[in-house]
């Protein structure tokens, strides 16, 4: 294949240099920021995001104030070149891939906050992940000030969260949800998957298939809706899953929970651990024709 190689900035201000000229010549600006180790599902990011804009920025920065302190900072995929290949081939126009001291420069004292939607769910067992989300993503759209900011559905509750965030900081930028993308086998991509060993790879398939059938028997009705996510949090214990931190229902566009009856599109969502990755994956759930 013929590609064009990619164009890396480290510093934000020759970002902002670079999409001044874009907006200057009427182009519009689109964003996908991400934390690198790509694949399939920030891929299609990219290819959903050119539908919408003319140019389209991909940053990579692994965040250090969204992981807690036993968490896998330090040994989070790091590949920037095979991720600037990756890129070149779906024809993104440039890479923001700033340094550490670049985002946090010495003396950094600020923390931007979401409240309520970063309750619960995620942040239960994540204190503080949302902030971090929350500060690093007002940083990197305030350094771009792209048209449009794209973030995966995989991650619904941040995608909520992101969404909140612009609008509250009347931060110039359209949030969008893309698509969430699967391996072959079901399982939600994502860039912790090289972690699973082929034992756990068959338990983490349990993922989907169990999300499915609460789909299936909350939108028929079959079981009370308590009752069908207790059997599936036992199915998923059964199966081999070391910890299951969350199976629930909340409605699709403020997160409030549901506890009897669907009666607006929600959401079942998950995140259970495999031996020592942790999972999360979600689906959407009908509401009755009224
Ligand atoms: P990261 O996990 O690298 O994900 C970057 C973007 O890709 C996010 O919007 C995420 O929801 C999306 N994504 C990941 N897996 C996906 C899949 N299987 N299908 C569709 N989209 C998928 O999320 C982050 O980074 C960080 O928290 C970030 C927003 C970059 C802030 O640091």
């Amino acid at each position: 294949m013929n590609t064009v190689p990619v164009e890396i900035i480290r510093l934000k201000k020759d970002l902002r240099a670079r999409v001044k000229t874009w907006h200057m010549k009427g182009l519009t600006v689109g964003m996908v920021p991400t934390m690198g180790a790509l694949h399939h599902g920030h891929l299609s990011l990219v290819r959903e995001i050119q539908k919408y804009v003319d140019k389209v920025v991909v940053s990579i920065f692994v965040n250090p104030k969204q992981f807690g302190p036993n968490e896998d900072f330090d040994k989070y995929p790091r590949q920037e070149a095979e991720d600037v290949k990756k890129l070149a081939e779906v024809d993104v126009d440039l890479l923001y891939a700033p340094h550490q001291e670049e985002m946090y420069p010495g003396g950094f004292l600020t923390n931007v906050s979401v409240t309520k939607i970063t309750e619960g769910l995620c942040a239960a067992k994540r204190p503080g992940h949302f902030d971090g989300v929350t500060t690093v993503v007002t940083k990197l759209l305030l350094q771009c000030l792209p048209d449009v900011a794209l973030f995966g559905e995989k991650d619904f509750q941040q995608y909520t969260v992101l969404k909140q965030l612009t609008r509250d900081l009347d931060i110039p930028t359209e949030v969008m949800c893309g698509k969430l993308i699967r391996d072959p086998d079901g399982l939600a991509t994502s860039s912790r998957n090289i972690y699973l060993s082929p034992d756990e790879r068959r338990i983490a398939l349990e993922i989907p298939k169990t999300l499915k059938r609460v789909v299936r028997e909350v939108e028929e009705s079959r079981l009370p809706l308590q009752q069908s996510l207790d059997n599936a949090i036992q199915h998923l214990l059964d199966s081999g899953f070391r910890e299951v931190q969350y199976l629930e229902i909340r409605q699709s566009d403020d997160l409030a929970p549901v506890r009897e009856k669907i009666t607006v599109p929600s959401r079942v969502l998950v995140a259970a651990v495999v031996g020592t990755t942790r999972l999360i994956d979600n689906m959407p759930i009908k509401a009755p024709v009224a």
